[in-house]
């Protein structure tokens, strides 16, 4: 029997894309193989997205165009994984009927027996104490690796469906993280991205503090990151841990969301524009050069164009280094879905036209000042425009493409920037 092959398509987070790693991991041990094309496979996984309406329309429309594969091959097998299986479930049959398996993030260890059954099945338990099960990951051989240290939310912004799609927060024993990340460093792997929805709230027999320090005396391991941090939770320990710790690299994602202290109140994020500045300015103050960067959301209901200035004014008064911004989406089921208020489409696009514009600018004018520096690079392969440029990133976080011979993917090397754009530096490997 010839081996069989699966192909998956990942939606969304960064967390989502590590979820496919782990799916894949899985069904690598159960003697599959990664399949490229889906016309190729045995089995499609779609792991999807549902924090936009975008996201899903776009996973429903592929979906769709699967359906007369399946017809052709019917012993294909189509599984739905992610947050929309978590949130739809069963709904998800009665909409895509070709569908045989529907999954969500905590029941990933449970693909195992849902691909060995003849008919249709579902897992999307809510299920804490599983979910913390280590799972095989199947990882991209670029250097840089990702580890989840917590899952689930137990914040309920009020736009958001993350709570209700990954469960309540739980962290992962520190001992298993530091396990995890002693075998990257055997198998080569510099750089370590710590993943969860809010990871200063990390608590398990350590605080996150205490778990970089620990991390940062793994040898072998030469740049930490980590991904979210929520702004309520980001305390002067943590801070101070950044700017002592030596492979803690210099950057921060802090999603601010607003700059409005109403409109904030109304997303249920816990502080206020105020407090969040002062935090920014302790960063700043304790962490040489340390690059920012946030999320922002237009056109929450409610929205005025006097708290939209308020965003353009924390923005310009700021200066992040980049930004995501995405046009309020309503979630079903969320609370602000069903706020009086809601901003009109139109409204919406321009005023993310104009925060992507003050943005562009000041991203520009913080990325000239790096002009002629030397930055520290991890070197990820070839560039995806120009073969023969390497890519990278700074300790900062801003990608490198970059002229460099003899180097290969995952060593780390000092480049000069010779050249800045909007979205990425140019240089030279010294
Ligand atoms: N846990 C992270 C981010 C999770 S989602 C945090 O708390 O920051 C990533 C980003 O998507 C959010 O920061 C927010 O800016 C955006 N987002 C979430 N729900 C949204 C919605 N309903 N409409 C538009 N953007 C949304
Ligand atoms: Fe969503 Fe808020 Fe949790 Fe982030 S902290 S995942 S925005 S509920
Ligand atoms: Fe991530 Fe999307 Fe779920 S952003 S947590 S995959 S809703």
């Amino acid at each position: 029997m010839s081996q069989k092959k699966f192909h998956i398509v990942t939606f969304g987070c960064q967390m989502n894309v590590h979820d496919s790693q782990k799916i894949s991991g899985v069904l690598t041990r159960e003697g599959y193989s990664h399949a490229e094309n889906a016309k190729d496979s045995d089995l499609i996984i779609f792991n999807t997205c549902s924090i936009r309406q975008k996201a899903e329309q776009k996973f429903f429309s592929d979906l769709g165009r699967i359906k007369s594969l399946k017809r052709k091959r019917p012993d294909l097998k189509i599984a739905v994984a992610g947050c929309i299986a978590q949130q739809m479930g069963e709904r998800i049959f009665r909409r895509a009927p070709y569908v045989d398996f529907v999954f969500g993030p905590q029941n990933i260890h449970r693909i195992t027996d849902l691909i060995q059954r003849k008919s249709s099945g579902i897992a999307n338990d809510d299920n804490p104490e599983i979910a913390d099960t280590d799972l095989p990951v199947l990882r991209e051989k670029k250097g840089r690796a990702w580890v989840s240290i917590m899952y689930g939310c137990d914040n309920f912004c009020s736009y958001c469906i993350v709570p209700y799609t990954r469960g309540k927060e739980r962290s992962r024993p520190s001992g298993n993280i530091l396990e995890e990340i002693k075998g990257l460093s055997r198998e080569g792997f510099k750089e370590v991205t710590l993943l969860g929805q809010n990871v200063n709230s990390y608590r398990s027999d350590i605080n996150f503090a205490v778990l970089l320090k620990e991390i940062n005396s793994i040898s072998g391991i030469e740049r930490i990151r980590f991904v979210t941090s929520h702004p309520r939770d980001l305390c002067e320990e943590l801070i101070s841990a950044i700017s002592i710790l030596d492979k803690v690299c210099e950057h921060i994602h802090l999603p601010l969301q607003s700059g409005s202290e109403r409109i904030l109140g109304l997303m249920n994020r816990g502080y206020t524009y105020d407090e969040y500045r002062k935090k920014v300015d302790s960063l700043r103050k304790s962490i040489q050069g340390i690059s920012m960067t946030t999320d922002i959301i237009t056109g929450f209901p409610g929205e005025t164009e006097d708290d939209h200035k308020m965003t353009i004014k924390a923005l310009e008064d700021i200066e992040f280094d980049g930004i995501f911004s995405f046009k309020f989406s309503p979630r079903p089921g969320t609370k602000a879905a069903t706020m009086g208020c809601q901003v009109d489409d139109n409204v919406k696009s321009a005023r993310l036209t104009e925060i992507l514009r003050v943005q562009d600018s000041i991203t520009l004018k913080l990325n000239k000042r790096l002009e002629n520096s030397i930055q520290e690079v991890l070197v990820e392969g070839p560039g995806d425009a120009d073969k023969d440029m390497l890519t990278g990133r700074s300790r900062s976080n801003k990608i490198v493409n970059f002229k460099g011979e003899g180097l290969s993917r995952g060593e780390v090397v000092d480049v000069k920037i010779l050249r800045v754009r909007k979205h990425s530096l140019d240089g030279e490997a010294l």
